[in-house]
């Protein structure tokens, strides 16, 4: 098992800093710069159910679920096709409306997951195009679909999902670019740009990484002993915010709750006191100056601000109370490279309560029952 982790506490921990690479296979063969080509057989073979598909139902569970809104947020700006974005565990049971011109996304680290292959399967008998996302090969979930993408993350031990869930978004923005280009909704100097962007992530992540690990472990300590979090995010990074609230939950046991930050003022700033870290995505591109004042009304009620900024953000930073800086990218990618920060924040604060990280109590990897 040492030599499996290769050097790491955790598979957890590995897994984390697997992502330059991880992220990089999932694009190999895939996203060709220099041609200006996005090659996915999955999406091109079908490409007719795509383009007349009513809407896109996007069905998953936990993180995958996660990465699904995301999905959601770019497959509408940039193809223009309405998504839905559902539990497969409420899909399931409530009767939904599906017909023979819906596109069904399923999206699974496992392709084991008991209700998203239940709610796939009742898509299925309802006429709908099924895709499926998944990292096992030759999975359950992977061999029932009508076509799909893998994400080539490779194993993912830890309970808690990282290289997997940035792999599902580096698949969802393949697909939306994908879409939107043939579809003629992104023009080609925009689709140019976009992919160009998406080609520098694993760089980008390499260096979150080495510029954030140290400083991360720092701010962990001083909230070992914490009860509850906040995390707030807007836009394409409200799901981000949400996916370091579970990673937070899952390993350390402290409670946390993820929000819209807009969200803020219809409850949960009720909690908001001296003893209360927020942690706050904010990057320059997305509803920054949204944000500003988000910050402004969680600091007149002297909450602990931990913001995840571009670097050289002033801002933000002077409010907070620790900063985690992370390059620019477009908007869309961005919850990509603020998740690792997050990441690594549930990480060590679990590592110091002494929790076991890499099976947290009460989880399983992959849940095939309901
Ligand atoms: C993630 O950290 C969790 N352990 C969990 O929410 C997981 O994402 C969920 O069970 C879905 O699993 P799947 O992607 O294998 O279907």
């Amino acid at each position: 098992e040492q030599i499996e982790k290769s050097g790491y506490e955790h598979f957890m921990l590995k897994e984390i800093f697997e992502q330059p690479k991880s992220v990089h296979d999932t694009m190999r063969g895939r996203l060709l710069v220099d041609e200006g080509v996005i090659k996915m057989a999955g999406i091109w073979d079908h490409i007719e159910r795509f383009k007349n598909a009513n809407r896109i139902i996007i069905i998953a569970c936990g993180t995958s679920w996660h990465a699904g809104l995301i999905g959601e947020y770019l497959i509408e700006e940039y193809a223009r096709i309405p998504v839905e974005v559902e539990y497969a565990s409420e899909f399931r049971y409530r009767n939904p409306i599906i017909t023979d011109k819906d596109v069904v996304i399923a999206i699974s680290q496992s392709g084991e997951t008991a209700d998203t292959m239940a709610a796939l399967k009742l898509a299925k008998e309802r006429g709908a195009f099924i895709y499926g996302i998944c990292n096992v090969v030759d999975s359950s979930i992977a061999r029932i679909t009508d076509a799909g993408s893998y994400t080539h993350a490779g194993p993912e031990i830890g309970v808690a999902s990282t290289k997997a869930f940035t792999a599902q978004l580096t698949i969802l923005s393949l697909i939306a670019l994908k879409l939107g280009k043939h579809n003629g909704n992104l023009g080609n100097a925009e689709f140019m740009s976009l992919i160009a962007e998406l080609d520098a992530i694993p760089k980008k992540i390499e260096d979150v990484l080495s510029s954030t690990h140290e400083l991360v472990q720092n701010i962990a300590k001083d909230f070992v002993n914490a009860t509850n979090f906040l995390y707030l995010g807007r836009g394409y990074n409200y799901p981000a915010a949400l996916e370091g609230a579970l990673k937070l939950k899952e390993i350390s046991y402290i409670h946390a709750e993820g929000y819209p930050a807009a969200e803020m003022k219809h409850g949960p700033i009720a909690l908001i006191d001296e003893n209360m870290p927020i942690v706050i995505i904010a990057p320059k591109k997305g509803h920054y100056d949204k944000i500003v004042s988000n910050v402004q009304e969680i600091k007149a009620r002297k909450g602990k601000v931990i913001s995840v900024v571009n670097i050289g953000d002033t801002q933000v930073s002077e409010m907070s109370d620790y900063v985690i800086e992370i390059p620019e990218t477009s908007e869309c990618f961005s919850p990509i490279i603020a998740s690792v920060p997050l990441q690594l924040l549930a990480y060590y604060i679990a590592v110091y309560r002494g929790a076991n990280v890499d099976q947290p109590r009460n989880l399983a990897k992959s849940v095939t029952v309901e």
